[in-house]
């Protein structure tokens, strides 16, 4: 009988160590030359099909994990996009924090599974606390409940689901929605993330249960048309339930009006939810727009801290101001878990059985810079986006649209044209040019920015979630996207 196995999978700590250090060597290298090159590889899927030899079949045999090492870092570094690259810019996907990389490894190092105390005591207790940090913040009471999940999209479904618990007027997880029960209804802008609809979708009322409430010019929700929309719905026997109200939509950063809204929650009490899961992060900044204050006032709040607190991928973060609203939506006591109660059992507070250890990445960054390191470093995206618009602002090839938070938009208007826009023909071009133009600065790999549609307009937008993005970086990309579109 031999004491001890020999799995195929395992390493010896001597192998491991050098493995490792060999990566982090490479990662260190990778991160040093990344600012000089480009920001993503112009090449086909089937290049990087290619590149993978993505026919090849499941390999019978083992390799050497020092080649499969170096093989994947390759394949990596050499077909990937760079959203840690100082000239990233679409989206709102944020350089990556390189204490959040190592944070990962260690994570998974030690493996711990966050669903229950007993299988994660040190790792529960960190992540308590850095959903206290993160409520803290943004200026959240921090006795509410909360937990990391994958991202906006989870954070806000579970905030939704705390919701359907709470303000239906029967046991919806028990009964469902079909049946006498009255039409759950929820209410958003026009500009309000996708996630609503799957939501909708997902949890059994359907996406014709959304109201869409239009947004002003500046994007933001008409809460007249709220109160008017609320009366109708409950004059018809519907039962509203749930106002979101966005603290940085995802086309332009727009907040909507959050005081206003929290009132109209309580007059006719609806649970009032924020989706700040890009722009809740920015009610810290001193001058940030007032109404970012009033997600204090919300029932539930989403925040993303691998938006705007740089954390790797993935981190979401759901905030319930009861923490017994998640209980009441998510707890179930199956016989075959042996759990105690007088300790934090994540899985009675969310919607994963075993979970991974996100919040590591999330608490050590807020310790290496704190809170004000994370307050000036987003000042200081805002301070850059702010700048990014007045440089469209001044330059005749531009037609400067938006700016709020950390998001400008923009589009590219040939002196040709200037005298045109707003003619329809005139407009439908310009929609093709800049779509055009979006794709050919994506190919150019000199900066990457993503697009809004506002008002029926083709927009270049620029997000600035880059703690990698300098002066320089901004001052340069008028002059990049007036030559790619001179090379037409
Ligand atoms: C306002 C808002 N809500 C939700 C989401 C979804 O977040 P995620 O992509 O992390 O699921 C986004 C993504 O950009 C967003 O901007």
């Amino acid at each position: 009988m031999t004491t001890t196995r020999h799995a195929a999978l395992d390493m010896s700590s001597e192998e491991f160590r050098t493995l490792g250090h060999r990566l982090v060597d490479r990662i260190a290298e990778q991160m040093a030359r990344m600012p000089a090159g480009l920001v993503k590889p112009d090449e086909p899927a089937a290049a990087v099909r290619g590149a993978l030899e993505s026919e090849r079949g499941l390999p019978e045999e083992g390799t050497d994990p020092q080649e499969l090492l170096a093989r994947a870092a390759s394949l990596l570094f050499e077909h990937s996009l760079f959203n840690g690259h100082p000239r990233f810019m679409g989206y709102i996907t944020s350089s990556p924090a390189p204490i959040g990389v190592l944070s990962d490894l260690l994570a998974a190092a030690v493996n711990p599974n966050c669903g229950s105390w007993a299988l994660a005591p040190m790792a529960t207790e960190i992540e308590a606390q850095t959903v206290r940090w993160i409520a803290e913040f943004v200026g959240y009471p921090a006795s509410c409940g909360g937990l990391l999940v994958s991202g906006g999209n989870m954070a806000n479904f579970v905030c939704f689901l705390a919701a359907r618990r709470a303000k239906a007027g029967w046991d919806v997880r028990k009964a469902g929605l079909g049946g006498p029960a009255p039409r759950l209804t929820a209410y958003a802008s026009s500009e309000t993330h996708t996630w609503i609809q799957k939501a909708a979708d997902l949890f059994g009322l359907g996406t014709d249960a959304i109201r869409w409430i239009p947004v002003d010019e500046y994007q933001r929700m008409k809460t007249g048309d709220l109160r008017k929309q609320i009366a109708v719905d409950q004059a018809r026997g519907e039962l509203p339930f749930l106002v979101v109200g966005t603290a940085g939509t995802v086309s332009t950063g727009a907040v909507d009006p959050l005081r206003e809204i929290g009132l109209i929650c309580r007059e006719h009490d609806l649970w009032f939810h924020v989706d700040g899961a890009y722009g809740a992060l920015a009610a810290a900044i001193p001058d940030a727009p007032e109404d970012l204050r009033a997600l204090s006032d919300a029932d539930s709040v989403a925040v993303d801290p691998h938006k705007w607190l740089y954390a790797p991928l993935e981190a979401g973060c759901a905030l319930v101001r009861r923490p017994d609203d998640l209980r009441n939506a998510f707890s179930y006591h199956p016989p075959y878990y042996h759990f105690a109660d007088d300790v934090l059992n994540f899985v009675d507070y969310g919607p994963q059985n075993s979970r991974g250890f996100r919040a590591l990445k999330v608490w050590l960054a807020l310790q290496q810079i704190g809170r004000a390191g994370y307050v000036e470093t987003i000042a200081e995206d805002m301070r850059l986006s702010r700048r990014l618009f007045r440089l469209f602002q001044d330059d005749p090839r531009f037609e400067a649209l938006t700016q709020s938070l950390s998001i400008a938009t923009f589009r590219y208007v040939p002196p040709d044209l200037r005298t045109k826009v707003g003619q329809p023909e005139a407009e439908e071009w310009l929609n093709n040019l800049n779509r055009d133009l979006l794709t050919r600065v994506e190919k150019s790999g000199e900066a990457f920015l993503s697009n809004a549609v506002i008002g029926g307009k083709f927009a270049l937008r620029a997000c600035i979630v880059n703690f990698r993005t300098s002066d320089g970086d901004i001052d340069a990309l008028p002059g990049i996207l007036g030559r790619i579109a001179d090379q037409r």
